[in-house]
């Protein structure tokens, strides 16, 4: 579908648009965020400023630090826009997981515990850099051919932040592990796979991430209970 200036719509979500195009040459993503009638006009001006800020920082933030993330070519707050590097003939991992489950391979496959794996450390690199994804979700992981093996790419950081707290970051895994586990059925040994690879790989950081963890979900069900 074209729309507008040879825009092709890629995705449309409740913050904004995602259109595919070419810019200077390259394939690019834009990232457009549209206003939120509800918000007070400056307010919104402001949250949407913050959210394309946080996430130009993270991006740039995370490849200095050799985790895959898209370039960011360029970031336009008069048109809420950001330009990203395009990865051609990606997948997310939540759709990778689909068709995996989809030709008979279960959750507990080798394929499938090797990605939690490199997921579990990719996420040790990140927060040892003290860098929260803020949204962590299999749909925000991204997958190039060849897919079972190539390097997992991170996108998606309009509510990250930098922080060092452990508590930080055990949210982080918390909103991972939900995800997971409510979009993909019969994923407990997966996750556990997971978290278990970022405790045994973090070091003494991690461990206390870990331990983090266990109080963030004990709040999260008596939230669940008692409201
Ligand atoms: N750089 C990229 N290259 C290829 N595909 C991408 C890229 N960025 C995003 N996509 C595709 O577009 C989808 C949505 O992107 P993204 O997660 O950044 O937006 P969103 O979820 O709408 O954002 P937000 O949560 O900030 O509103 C991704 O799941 C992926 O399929
Ligand atoms: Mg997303």
């Amino acid at each position: 579908m074209l729309n507008g200036m040879d825009r092709e719509l890629v995705t449309q979500g409740a913050e904004g648009r995602l259109y595919a195009t070419e810019w200077l040459g390259h394939s690019v993503i834009v990232k457009h965020r549209f206003s939120k009638q509800y918000r007070h006009p400056d307010l919104d001006i402001y949250i949407t400023n913050e959210r394309m800020k946080a996430e130009a920082r993270a991006l740039t933030r995370c490849r200095s630090y050799g985790i895959k993330t898209p370039a960011v070519y360029d970031v336009d707050f008069n048109k809420s826009e950001i330009v990203l590097e395009k990865f051609t003939d990606s997948v997310t991992i939540r759709n990778f997981i689909y068709e995996t489950v989809k030709n008979k391979l279960t959750m507990d496959s080798p394929v499938m515990l090797n990605m939690a794996e490199r997921i579990g450390k990719l996420l040790v690199k990140m927060h040892s850099n003290n860098i929260i994804h803020g949204d962590l979700t299999t749909s925000n992981m991204l997958l190039v051919p060849p897919y079972d093996l190539s390097d997992i790419i991170l996108i998606d950081f309009g509510l990250s932040s930098v922080d060092e707290r452990a508590e930080d970051k055990a949210v982080d895994l918390y909103v991972l592990e939900r995800a997971i586990l409510s979009t993909h059925p019969n994923t407990e040994h997966f996750v556990a796979h997971l978290l278990a690879t970022y405790e045994n790989t973090g070091g003494e950081s991690a461990r206390d991430v870990i331990k983090r963890l266990n109080e963030v979900r004990l709040r999260g069900r008596k939230k669940l209970c008692f409201g």
